[in-house]
């Protein structure tokens, strides 16, 4: 008998067959549809196209084995979204308007999201929609809102491997003043960085740390994890302040660890993972062990360069909060 071998499709690159949408014009939201999947109609003058005043939040919902299904933390991240969209200077959306949205979304492909370990994963995304190529320095009157849904399964292709990540101590990610806001324009400008390390390093990703801070990768918040102890850099507007990063230092509260925010920099980082652990946390990643460093192209291997025990443990426990199997004491989980 031949084996079955379950081939899931790369992180992102399947839809549910309809999408959320609302358009913003004469200074008001019309009214939030759900549509089938379809190209926009846009003007090929529309701002995003020229400006990128654009803007989007990812986040996951859940489904349980009693087939109820949980949205984690939409609250949190549709809160960074209007701060994106504000700094954007693109009109803001009511959170709770764009939460019906996606629940409303979500009600309509529930057949599309998958049983646990995959999840379906929301992408609202705001674009500016002004048809001005004169408005370099003006924001967009008109704006639409989209919300997609994408069945997701693992996020790096290889499931769970040690990374291996370049550490970029001379590019920024984007501009300083940018970091914590979602917008595509910050991913554009890491790509060129982060191909170049991949063509010459071979490494998963790029650890961003400009004049030697360590700051966060691409696409994912960067920890430093040992027993008893997490250190990871505090609060400012250079990078992303993820909700996965703030969970995890929650629940690593509770479980008894002492959690330090604070800038620190490469050379403390490179001391640290002599015996300590790291990991990137995202929405996507979760939490994702580090296996090794590569520092002005010499590899350093994090510890014993396996995921580390307390990567897997807080892992763990938060995967166990988002598909039912530990209670949700902090009330992060919410029913479509
Ligand atoms: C640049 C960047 N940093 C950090 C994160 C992690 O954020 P979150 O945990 O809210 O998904 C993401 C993912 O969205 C990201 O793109």
């Amino acid at each position: 008998m031949s084996e079955v071998v379950t081939q899931h499709p790369p992180f992102g690159s399947v839809f549910a067959d309809v999408m959320a949408i609302a358009w913003y014009r004469d200074g008001r939201w019309g009214s939030a549809e759900v549509v089938p999947l379809a190209p926009l109609p846009l003007h090929p003058a529309a701002h995003v196209l020229h400006y990128a005043s654009e803007c989007f939040e990812g986040f996951k919902a859940y489904r349980w084995p009693d087939g109820q299904i949980h949205l984690f933390r939409m609250d949190r991240h549709l809160e960074r979204f209007r701060q994106s969209a504000a700094s954007l200077v693109l009109p803001v959306p009511e959170a709770d308007w764009v939460g019906g949205m996606v629940r409303s979304l979500i009600q309509r492909c529930q057949a599309t999201v998958p049983e646990a370990p995959g999840a379906l994963y929301l992408r609202p995304t705001l674009i500016g929609t002004t048809a001005n190529i004169g408005a370099a320095a003006s924001p967009s009157t008109e704006a639409c809102l989209i919300v997609l849904a994408s069945p997701v399964w693992d996020y790096f292709s290889g499931g769970a491997k040690p990374l291996k990540i370049w550490v970029e101590e001379r590019a920024t990610r984007c501009a300083s003043h940018l970091g914590s806001t979602k917008t595509g324009g910050n991913y554009a400008a890491a790509l060129g960085p982060t191909m170049a390390a991949r063509r010459a390093h071979q490494v998963d990703q790029v650890l961003f740390c400009p004049g030697g801070e360590v700051q966060e990768t691409g696409a994912a918040n960067f920890l430093l994890i040992r027993e008893g102890h997490i250190l990871t850099r505090s609060l400012d507007s250079s990078f992303l302040h993820g909700v996965t990063r703030d969970s995890l230092l929650t629940m690593a509260g509770d479980l008894g660890y002492r959690v330090e925010e604070r800038v620190f920099t490469v050379d403390e980082m490179m001391d640290w993972i002599k015996t300590g652990e790291a990991a990137l946390s995202g929405t996507a990643a979760v939490l994702a062990g580090v296996g090794s460093l590569l520092r002005a192209g010499q590899a350093f291997t994090v510890a014993d360069g396996q995921i580390g025990v307390h990567t897997q443990r807080l892992r763990s426990a938060l995967v166990d909060i988002q598909q039912g199997r530990s209670p949700d004491r902090h009330g992060w989980l919410q029913t479509v």
